[in-house]
């Protein structure tokens, strides 16, 4: 037998190497290089290369794009709500999603769950590789989902899927999870890096030649990425995550990446006794409650995907034993924090240096934009100073470099949600402050530099 032709990839970017090395020469990350197995991959060229061929596999013509004809994907409402939005707009047939997130947040609940409600209207198989048949049909019946178009399927070998697959001819396929999936082709262990690529690809196939939407379920590593290689998510459509605190029963589905949507969409759900609830109007929910002004705490409004949010920064500041001292960054960006706090030493005259800083933003939820700057700028100071921001003070912006507060998109819709909340002032950039200085009961304080929005605080 010829010996089996391999290649390294590396789990944080999906480089591909013909050699081992210790670090990605791509993105530079250590020890994330992964041996995978290419001969299989040869015989299924397009799959295996991170695309798809589309319907037609034969021969492909270069065509101008006038003589496409537009076709509208089709697209069916799941009846969850949260999760049409995230998806942007409902599910589209022939679709791969692939859906992340920590073990027990809740995503086989969430699957589970729009199986249920898509029901008659499009017939589904739930393949399980991690609990039995009977687990999953007393879930369905805890959760008081009708059981009679429920369809589950107990198998991890791929090739026994797709057999079933195309007997039954679902409509939707749920894999649940691609990490316990394996193909006869291959000797890798399940799991494995070539065993899941290979495995996902087949199934990214399935669903185009048969244009069944597929699901897959991915679980998260300690650092954040799919567990896998990064080219799972360039092989599929639509890449979400669930994210949330444990303690919390608030979970945020947030798309990550969607070929047929917007991304950074979030739907926010609730878990209860009776699994995930949607959270249609989310905004105040990741505000903690306080009896009165906590010093280290700011409120934000960030506008992650469509809908504006209140979230809660919190920061303690807590002079530090360490040498080097603590920047620990929760939901935001830890780079981003040692920034601000260079920024906060020479442009607001503010030291930190031998202080141990730790942010947080309550909810477990991620802010990813730049608009959570001045927020975060302003509990650090908070914490500080050991002084609470004033009472209903609200605050949202970029801080550059320079020390100059920067704007961000859609402003006048953040302040109308601040004041729709009942918060009386607002610390936002110039840019973003209406001329009146007001809108509704909140007025609205313009800033430009650092400086001023200290002085705004006091
Ligand atoms: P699960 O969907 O199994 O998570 P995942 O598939 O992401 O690993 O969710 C499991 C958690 O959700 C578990 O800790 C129990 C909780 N849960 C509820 O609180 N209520 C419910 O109705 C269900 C089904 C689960
Ligand atoms: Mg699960």
């Amino acid at each position: 037998m010829p010996k089996a032709k391999t290649a390294y990839v590396c789990t944080d970017c999906g480089a591909e190497h013909p050699k081992w090395q210790g670090s990605c020469a791509e993105c530079g990350a250590w020890n994330t290089l992964s041996e995978i197995v290419l001969q299989p991959a040869v015989k299924s060229a397009g799959a295996a290369r991170g695309g798809y061929a589309g319907k037609a596999a034969g021969a492909s013509q270069v065509m101008p794009l006038t003589e496409v004809a537009l076709t509208v994907e089709a697209r069916t409402l799941t009846g969850i709500g949260e999760l049409d939005r995230v998806l942007g707009g409902g599910l589209v047939e022939g679709s791969v999603v692939l859906v992340g997130g920590d073990p027990g947040i809740g995503k086989s609940t969430l699957l589970l769950q729009m199986l249920g409600t898509l029901g008659v209207q499009l017939p589904s198989v739930y393949v399980t590789g991690e609990e039995s048949l009977a687990q999953v049909a007393s879930r369905a019946q805890r959760l008081g989902l009708p059981l009679a178009p429920l369809q589950a399927l107990a198998e991890t070998c791929i090739e026994r899927i797709l057999e079933q697959a195309a007997q039954v001819r679902p409509r939707v396929l749920v894999i649940d999870s691609i990490q316990t999936i394996w193909t006869e082709l291959l000797t890798a262990a399940p799991g494995s890096v070539s065993q899941v690529r290979e495995s996902a690809a087949r199934l990214t196939r399935f669903a185009k030649e048969t244009g069944t939407s597929v699901f897959l379920v991915g679980h998260v590593t300690k650092e954040g990425g799919i567990a896998g290689p990064r080219v799972l998510e360039h092989m599929v459509d639509a890449v979400l995550y669930f994210e949330g605190e444990s303690g919390s029963r608030f979970r945020v589905l947030r798309a990550f990446k969607n070929r047929f949507g917007a991304v950074n969409e979030l739907g926010v759900f609730a878990m209860g006794d009776k699994g995930l609830r949607e959270v249609p109007n989310p905004s105040a929910i990741f505000l903690s409650a306080h009896a009165g002004p906590t010093p280290g705490s700011a409120v934000m409004v960030t506008r992650e995907g469509t809908r504006p949010l209140l979230v809660e920064v919190q920061a303690l500041v807590d002079q530090s034993s360490l040498g080097n001292p603590r920047r620990v960054a929760l939901g935001l960006e830890q780079n981003r924090l040692a920034m601000l706090l260079a920024v906060l030493h020479r442009h607001g005259g503010v030291a930190a240096y031998d202080q141990d800083v730790f942010i947080n933003v309550v909810g477990g939820i991620r802010v990813q934009e730049t608009a959570a700057d001045l927020p975060a700028l302003l509990a650090v100071l908070s914490s500080l100073r050991d002084r609470p921001l004033p009472e209903k003070t609200v605050a949202f912006g970029e801080v550059g470099l320079s020390g100059e507060i920067r704007p961000v998109p859609n402003g006048e819709e953040r302040l109308k949600e601040a004041a729709h909340h009942g918060f009386r002032r607002a610390i936002v950039p110039k840019a973003n402050a209406p001329k009146s200085g007001r809108v509704g009961e909140l007025e609205v304080v313009g800033v430009e530099r650092l400086g001023q929005a200290i002085d705004a605080c006091r």
